[in-house]
């Protein structure tokens, strides 16, 4: 059942508008998704930043039809209403606010490693510690409005994950080792999801590629690329184009680009994401 909350985090809900510098923000004590419903705020003409996050969702979406784990009080579940002029390359939304996650969630767990997994993973001692799924809706060539939704597992124990994700997921308090506060999460996502997705380009320039080189969990990896068609293909990640795709050394062939698919690695004990 969908429950309006006056206050997250001990902040009144009038604090967190001031705090974020924006009238439209929408609490929940629990709800299905945030995506679906800023998606549906979004269709009725909600401004660009307008937030909805809430404290549980019962129906959390990850990519691919996946459900998001989004047990109450345990984690960031936040989404963003924008509305750039133009996504002249819409495989950049997930990967610059994936790295927008990494920076935001790097001050907070100082001494673990933080990673993106192309296309849309964020990764922490080579963990996943949370995801990002972008949805467009489309008014022919031109957005309409981008809902990014952004789950980070914060408050977790590893008890607390389904048994089939306790060997590859991680929380921020496990990797920090202290408590670490979503309400700052929260703060940082948003600053760095608006500079970054504002108004996305076409190409990655010389300096975001720079910083997706520091953050690549892939690179030089070993693993195989499922496109859902015929077998796997197994070869070497080898990093990322200036146009957002998965450069990709395959054990027989040549490099190859990928904008699509699933990346499986080989060295981990349950690799699937
Ligand atoms: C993934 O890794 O598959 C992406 C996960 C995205 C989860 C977030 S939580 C907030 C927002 N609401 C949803 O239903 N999904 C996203």
């Amino acid at each position: 059942m969908t429950r309006k909350a006056l206050s997250w985090e001990g902040q009144k809900l009038a604090v967190l508008r001031e705090r974020w510098d924006r009238p439209h923000v929408h609490v929940y004590s629990s709800i299905d998704s945030t995506n679906t419903l800023a998606v549906e705020l979004a269709d009725e003409g909600a401004a660009a930043g307008t937030i909805v996050l809430a404290d549980e969702q019962t129906g959390g979406r990850g990519v691919g039809k996946r459900r998001w784990h989004s047990a109450k009080g345990g984690g960031l579940y936040i989404s963003l209403v924008l509305r750039p002029q133009e996504v002249p390359n819409p495989l950049l939304l997930p990967l610059l606010a994936g790295l927008g996650a990494a920076r935001a969630v790097q001050g907070l767990v100082s001494g673990a490693a933080v990673g993106v997994k192309w296309p849309n993973d964020l990764i922490v001692a080579d963990r996943k510690a949370g995801g990002v799924i972008a949805e467009a809706s489309w008014s022919g060539e031109r957005p309409k409005f981008i809902v990014l939704g952004i789950g980070v597992n914060v408050h977790q124990r590893a008890a607390d994950f389904p048994a089939a994700l306790r060997d590859v997921a991680i929380s921020l308090d496990m990797a920090a080792g202290r408590k670490v506060s979503r309400l700052e999460l929260a703060d940082r996502i948003i600053d760095v999801l608006e500079t970054s997705c504002l108004n996305p380009p076409e190409i990655l320039d010389r300096e975001v590629l720079r910083r997706f080189d520091d953050y690549d969990w892939l690179r030089d990896r070993r693993c195989s690329i499922d496109s859902g068609g015929s077998a796997p293909l197994l070869g070497t990640a080898v990093g990322i184009a200036p146009d957002g795709a998965l450069l990709f050394r395959p054990d027989r062939g040549a490099l190859q680009r990928v904008t699509a698919g699933r990346v499986v690695v080989q060295e981990l004990p349950t690799p699937d994401f």
